[in-house]
């Protein structure tokens, strides 16, 4: 959800947009584009690629004068990357022109109301149908625009920031966010509009942050008036001086990209099953899963191919696909089965796993997979990246860019969208109970407020880092659903603070581990209370006689592993199969503050890339 710079004001805006789009590119894109207006006409520039692409085309074929204009870069969520899908949009008439960040979520029943009442649509986006039900609006009620947008945004459902801009009606600029953010900066004589303070933070200090279901008029001749989008009042613009700096504002305030991906995680969560996770009418509607339903409830066996940390959510989804819809699953290391002539049936279902979409391995694996005659069905993060194109179909984790290399957000809303394809499956085969059913749409709905929950062990998690910083291995230990998830912490210690750490199912200790316990030895165990509970206790007491540190992750309100344990870190309560997504939390935090402790470049560790398209 990605980038928007607008301007209205004294200077030439082009500039001011052009430079604002590259103060945003540290939010991943995959598409630029600008319009500017002057003299009663709107000039429009857009294309695939980076805001330089977009310089290069602009330079060629815009006349780049006009004191007025929006830009915006483009993370795909409804159509491909391509110039026709980016931003800015037109409306019908040429009047209107918006920029969008954010999903549309009922975009389809609208576009087709709207083609009934006559409008075409170049592109595949649901941004384009947000403007011409504005225009439509503005049309039907004979109306301005800013109240023509307040009535649409009341129809529609999902997230958004957008700006929208009326050449009949110049003198102002409306915009609204709900669920993406939107800053106003504040300045003599002229607006800026962007994503955050960076386009802006060199011209003026004075900046108001919109709140969600928020809409600004933004004009030279009138006071700024914000309103509620639901019921029109006025609300008075608090405007903040803001004292951070670029880099900081960069970072949403957070130190570094991996911590504020961490504490995004409720909202991604929020966007990977949103207008997919419907509690209220009992369903689960995922299209390329509702596509490919009988494929899934006919196949023999599911077969997962990933990498790295999307391996790890591929083993939490063999345990959920197997518990929930008793399909066969079998989770495989894309560069060990690319290359070891696997066994794969006609009625096999491949799910192939990759935040990035491009990693070399899972995309070799793929192919193999394909020539075998198996379907394909990706999982991926990036909308129109390869691995999302190679597949016979796939759904989008929608879980915005995730700059840092440790993957955090991709884990746990990977996670969240496996679930939902198994509640889905498993409804489908009859192989959940009705009441178990509905129970984990609740469950999985809480999520979000849950993942919050758990994120307040920061301090506490931070202590505990202090004490452990220096230690030269660490061992995580888990059973069931979160085996995998201590896998996942002992991955992310080793690669962003560069301490050895393994994980093992905790029942596996005595068969070799077990030696390695000594009071040097920091042990952290994911103990909630869950099926088997009894049984990790049993593994904390023997790593507990034999002098290891003992760092639980527990249920909210334990008491009996708060006896045995070091250190206990709580998060709140969840079933069994939902309780990776919490439970994931403190690990990814305590990686994070002990490499900080350890001065390591914790958004770039040493060796490692965001995407290896290498083998
Ligand atoms: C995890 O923190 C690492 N960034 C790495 O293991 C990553 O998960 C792996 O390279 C797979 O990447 P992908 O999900 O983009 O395919
Ligand atoms: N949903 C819109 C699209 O796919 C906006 C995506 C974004 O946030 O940039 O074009």
């Amino acid at each position: 959800m990605c980038g928007i710079v607008g301007y209205i004001g004294h200077r030439e805006a082009y500039p001011v947009i052009i430079k604002g789009l590259k103060r945003l590119e540290y939010r991943g894109y995959d598409s630029a584009g600008v319009v500017l207006y002057d003299q009663g006409e709107l000039k429009l520039c857009k294309t695939k690629g980076k805001v330089s692409d977009l310089e290069a085309k602009a330079e060629k074929e815009l006349d780049t004068t006009g004191t007025i204009g929006i830009g915006h870069t483009r993370w795909a969520t409804h159509g491909v990357p391509n110039d026709v899908n980016s931003h800015p949009h037109y409306s019908n008439s040429g009047n209107l022109v918006i920029v969008h960040n954010g999903i549309i979520e009922n975009y389809d029943p609208l576009k087709k109301e709207l083609i009934k009442r006559g409008y075409t649509f170049k592109s595949d986006t649901d941004t384009e149908v947000l403007v011409n039900l504005i225009e439509e609006i503005k049309k039907q009620e004979h109306i301005k625009l800013g109240k023509a947008v307040q009535i649409a945004l009341n129809q529609v459902v999902g997230a958004y920031a957008i700006v929208v801009f009326d050449k009949q009606n110049p003198d102002e600029i409306v915009a609204a966010r709900l669920g993406s953010p939107l800053a106003i900066g504040v300045g003599e004589d002229e607006f800026f509009i962007s994503s955050d303070a960076s386009p802006f933070i060199e011209y003026t200090a004075n900046a108001v942050y919109l709140d969600d279901e928020e809409m600004a008029i933004i004009s030279l001749d009138k006071p700024l008036a914000i309103r509620k989008i639901k019921d029109d009042s006025l609300v008075d613009p608090y405007v903040q001086e803001l004292q951070m700096n670029l880099e900081q504002i960069e970072k949403g305030g957070f130190d570094h990209f991996m911590l504020k991906e961490i504490y995004e995680q409720p909202n991604a969560i929020k966007d990977t099953f949103r207008g997919r996770l419907r509690v209220a009418e009992g369903i689960v509607k995922i299209s390329g899963v509702e596509d490919n339903l009988q494929k899934f409830m006919n196949a023999d066996r599911i077969l997962i191919i990933a990498c790295g940390t999307s391996w790890h959510a591929g083993l939490v989804a063999e345990y959920i696909f197997e518990e929930f819809a008793r399909i066969p699953v079998e989770v495989e290391y894309a560069s060990e089965f690319r290359y070891r002539n696997p066994v794969i049936r006609p009625n096999d279902v491949v799910i192939a796993i990759s935040q990035s979409g491009e990693t070399a391995d899972t995309l070799a694996a793929i192919k193999l997979a394909k020539e075998s005659g198996a379907f394909v069905f990706g999982v991926c993060n990036v909308v129109g990246s390869s691995i999302s194109r190679e597949t016979h179909s796939g759904a989008y984790t929608h879980a915005g860019p995730e700059i840092g290399v440790a993957s955090t957000k991709a884990f746990t809303t990977q996670i969240t969208l496996l679930t939902l394809m198994a509640l889905r499956i498993a409804r489908a085969k009859g192989t959940m109970a009705r009441a178990d059913y509905y129970r984990y749409l609740q469950e999985l709905e809480l999520v979000p407020d849950l993942v919050a929950e758990a994120l307040k062990s920061n301090d506490n998690v931070q202590a505990i880092a202090a004490i452990y910083k220096d230690a030269p291995n660490c061992i995580y230990l888990g059973r069931g659903y979160n085996y995998p998830v201590a896998l996942e912490g002992a991955l992310k210690l080793k690669e962003i603070s560069y301490i050895h750490a393994e994980g093992y199912p905790a029942a596996e200790m005595k068969h070799g581990p077990i030696a390695l316990i000594d009071e040097r030895m920091p042990v952290v165990v994911i103990a909630p209370k869950q099926e088997h509970y009894d049984k990790i206790v049993s593994n904390i007491q023997e790593i507990k006689a034999r002098s290891g540190k003992i760092i639980a992750v527990v249920t909210k309100g334990d008491t009996q592993v708060k006896a045995l344990a070091d250190h206990v870190i709580e998060i709140p309560e969840t079933s069994d199969a939902l309780s990776p997504l919490l439970a994931t939390i403190p690990l990814q935090l305590l990686s994070y503050h002990i490499a900080v402790m350890r001065n390591c470049n914790v958004d770039q560790p040493r060796n490692l890339a965001k995407s290896v398209t290498v083998e």
